[in-house]
């Protein structure tokens, strides 16, 4: 079983990214041949500073490794060290519709929010994403809920390219979580966390400290009532109740028979030290990391190399269905 997920470059990851993506590549380790890739391609799409790209890299692979990815147990690397992603994007151009690309709605989102230009990379960002999947015969792809229409795209496209030229491509399946799919902001409980779109106040990064954590969810907005149940009008409370079931691992309904009678102001401090203590380690461990940009180096090129072992396979396999390069030596 082949598992492959991509993650951003960009921005500080917070709560919503570490319980929704990166804890699942952890555990996906035991499941299978798991490959996790840092997308600094996807991030060129959108107006960026060179430095920041660069030095944001750094940032999430030393954050991955902190959460637990081992490169011993999967393959972690930089997109940008594949060349194959690139080539396989072109490939795959052509069997995708203009009009699905039009129809993305994250794409539609995001060249309206553009400052200056709408970049063509923007557009053929699902494309690349498609690519980065089916080069690797991919059966699962860990994803949130905000990339299911990228998911179908890249089915749809391996499907296409399959019935055009002949199997190549294993059709991938998106996994989406259970508990924590969709973290929501402290402050504002219907809107997810986001470090683009959400409050400071209500965003709560890995790399915070305890008492900024503390802070946040003492300050998190909850509802007049004073009950610590679920309910249809209480999104705060429904969303503090999911951290705490995400980082302690357990049932929402035992938490509500432990906080009977206990006031609101008591259980956001208890979920706020779960979460200190949950995320002490990978603060630490980060940090530690973070100084070494050599050894990350090292890390991700020692991933290429073995990504592009995987990917050779597939790439010649495309050229050769598509007719395009030297005929393929009859072994
Ligand atoms: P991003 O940093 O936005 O590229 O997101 C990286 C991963 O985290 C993606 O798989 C997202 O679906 C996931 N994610 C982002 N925000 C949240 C959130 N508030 N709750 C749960 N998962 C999220
Ligand atoms: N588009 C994804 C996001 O914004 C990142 C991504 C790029 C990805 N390539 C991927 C995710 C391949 C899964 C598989 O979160």
């Amino acid at each position: 079983m082949r598992i492959f997920s991509g993650i951003q470059p960009t921005g500080q990851k917070h709560l919503g990214n570490h319980i929704g993506a990166i804890v699942r590549y952890v555990a996906g380790q035991d499941r299978g041949e798991a490959l996790y890739c840092i997308v600094d391609l996807h991030a060129t799409t959108v107006a960026y500073e060179p430095p920041a790209l660069r030095a944001g890299l750094y940032d999430l692979a030393a954050l991955m490794l902190a959460a637990g990815l081992d490169p011993q147990r999967c393959i972690f690397f930089r997109q940008s060290d594949v060349p194959e992603h690139s080539e396989l994007q072109w490939l795959l151009m052509s069997v995708t519709a203009y009009g699905e690309l039009q129809r993305m709605t994250q794409f539609k989102d995001k060249a309206g929010a553009a400052q200056d230009l709408v970049a063509a990379g923007l557009f053929n960002y699902p494309v690349l994403m498609a690519a980065d999947i089916l080069l690797y015969q991919t059966d699962e792809v860990p994803v949130g809920d905000d990339q299911r229409q990228h998911i179908e795209l890249a089915r749809n496209i391996a499907e296409r390219f399959n019935a055009r030229f002949g199997e190549t491509f294993v059709v991938p399946r998106g996994t989406y979580p259970q508990v924590g799919a969709r973290i929501m902001d402290l402050q504002s409980p219907t809107r997810k966390m986001s470090t683009t779109g959400g409050s400071p106040q209500g965003t709560v990064y890995v790399t915070d400290t305890p008492e900024a954590i503390i802070k946040k969810f003492k300050s998190a907005v909850t509802d007049s009532g004073r009950e610590v149940l679920r309910g249809p009008e209480k999104p705060g409370i429904n969303n503090l109740l999911e951290i705490l079931a995400a980082v302690r691992g357990c049932e929402v309904q035992e938490l509500e028979r432990e906080f009977e009678g206990a006031g609101y102001g008591q259980f956001k401090l208890a979920v706020g030290e779960a979460v200190v203590d949950y995320l002490r380690p990978v603060r630490e461990r980060y940090q530690e990391l973070r100084a070494d940009e050599r050894m990350l180096e090292q890390t991700l090129a020692q991933g290429a190399a073995k990504a592009r072992a995987l990917a050779a396979p597939t790439i010649a396999a495309a050229r050769a269905r598509m007719g395009v390069g030297p005929v393929a030596p009859q072994a």
